[in-house]
């Protein structure tokens, strides 16, 4: 069953430009096919061929599918109270995991997975079409290993987040802690996950923990990712780099010899502009990143804590206005930035053969985004080529 979407005012497909780089590419006045959950065809509309079914754009901007590369989605109870509290004057710290911990152990596991189901929903519906989702509020074997089976349920991108903070029951013993995150917890959460995270930052965990947790994660074959720089200057993005992470997540505050490092490297730089709207913190220097060469994702960080939004084009909208990317870096960044952060080229571009995860917006153009702040803009979302969202029919 093929489909063809015409009359698109700007189709953002994306080009790939070799050593798995991605880079911004748009048509005007253009079509897409997809048959087979996957993208046949892009061009000119003049010229598209036909297909099974139409669906009319009408002038409309179509985007490759949000790519989320950093979500907390495994949890119970919420937070609001400490974030008004952090509005009122209070700074954001770490040890507010320990409360959503306590929720989250305390949930059974229909309720963990109906609250991820349901925030699942909500990305999706505003076009995030693939997510990746972390453990790390269980904290012993039985709980971190329920998480990722739950989160293994509707995602392919699961991550062991065992390291988020110490247990509370190794207050004053976090190598005790961190022998059991590499061992027995490893040992239970590594068949259902992909990932491996750690939250390196202090009042988490230093260099060294971090790096252990990296390579034992790396030994039960999962790919490492890391909490870097969040908090305060320190060693995670030095610690992401030397472990060849797939990314350092946050990256808030940079030396000059950390973003050396990553320009450096193939790790990418997770931007997460929610956390510091969320936090009061200072923005992290996206145009520093890119003009140095390093490959920025912008992802959620939805999670009861730091940042309680599963929208992509409000993260967007902060990523333009706040940390200066323009729209395009923007929406590259949500999109094929994710991906790389990922390890994934199937997904975050629309070339042909891309598995057909796209977005129609209600807007001629990607940069409405972040020119409509807050306005829902996605009238429809297709995930490998099935339509998932927005009205029954464009056409
Ligand atoms: O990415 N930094 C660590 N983890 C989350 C916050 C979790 C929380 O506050 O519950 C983050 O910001
Ligand atoms: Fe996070």
């Amino acid at each position: 069953m093929s489909t063809l979407i015409t009359n698109i005012g700007e189709l953002v497909t994306h080009e790939r430009t070799g050593d798995g780089a991605v880079a911004w590419a748009a048509l005007s006045d253009a079509a897409i096919v997809i048959d087979d959950g996957v993208v046949a065809w892009t061009g000119p509309a003049s010229l598209a061929p036909a297909a099974d079914d139409a669906v009319e754009a009408a002038g409309n901007a179509v985007l490759p599918g949000f790519v989320d590369s950093h979500a907390h989605l495994v949890f119970a109870g919420e937070r609001g109270a400490e974030f008004a509290a952090r509005m009122a004057g209070l700074p954001y710290s770490a040890g507010g995991i320990r409360s959503t911990v306590a929720a989250t152990r305390a949930a059974s596991d229909v309720d963990l997975g109906a609250n991820l189901r349901r925030l699942a929903a909500e990305m999706l519906a505003q076009g995030i079409t693939t997510f990746e989702c972390k453990s790390g509020y269980g904290l012993t074997v039985a709980d971190e290993e329920r998480s990722v089976r739950l989160a293994a349920q509707v995602t392919p991108e699961v991550t062991y987040l065992g390291a988020h903070v110490v247990a509370p029951e190794f207050s004053g013993d976090a190598s005790g802690y961190v022998d059991l995150v590499c061992g027995p917890m490893l040992a239970a959460c590594a068949p259902h996950a992909k990932w491996v995270d750690v939250f390196c930052e202090d009042g988490a965990f230093g260099a060294d923990e971090a790096r252990a947790v990296l390579a034992a994660g790396r030994a039960a074959g999962l790919r490492p990712r890391v909490h870097a720089n969040q908090l305060g200057y320190g060693p995670g993005v030095a610690v992401a780099v030397e472990a060849q992470a797939a990314s350092a997540d946050h990256c808030t505050y940079l030396t000059d010899a950390d973003i050396d490092a990553l320009a450096a490297s193939r790790t990418v730089a997770t931007l997460l502009p929610g956390v510091e709207f969320s936090t009061r913190q200072p923005y992290p220097d996206a145009r520093r990143l890119l003009d140095a060469g390093v490959t920025v994702a912008v992802a959620t960080d939805c999670n009861p804590g730091s940042c309680f939004t599963s929208s992509m084009p409000f993260c967007i909208a902060l990523a333009v206005r706040d940390m200066r990317m323009t729209t395009q870096e923007a929406v590259l960044a949500a999109t094929a930035g994710g991906a790389r952060a990922l390890g994934r080229d199937d997904v975050g571009h629309l070339g042909v053969g891309a598995r057909a995860d796209l977005i129609m917006l209600d807007a001629p153009s990607h940069a409405y985004l972040a020119y409509r702040p807050g306005v829902p803009l996605t009238a429809a979302v297709w995930r490998a080529g099935v339509r998932v969202a927005g009205p029954a029919s464009a056409s």
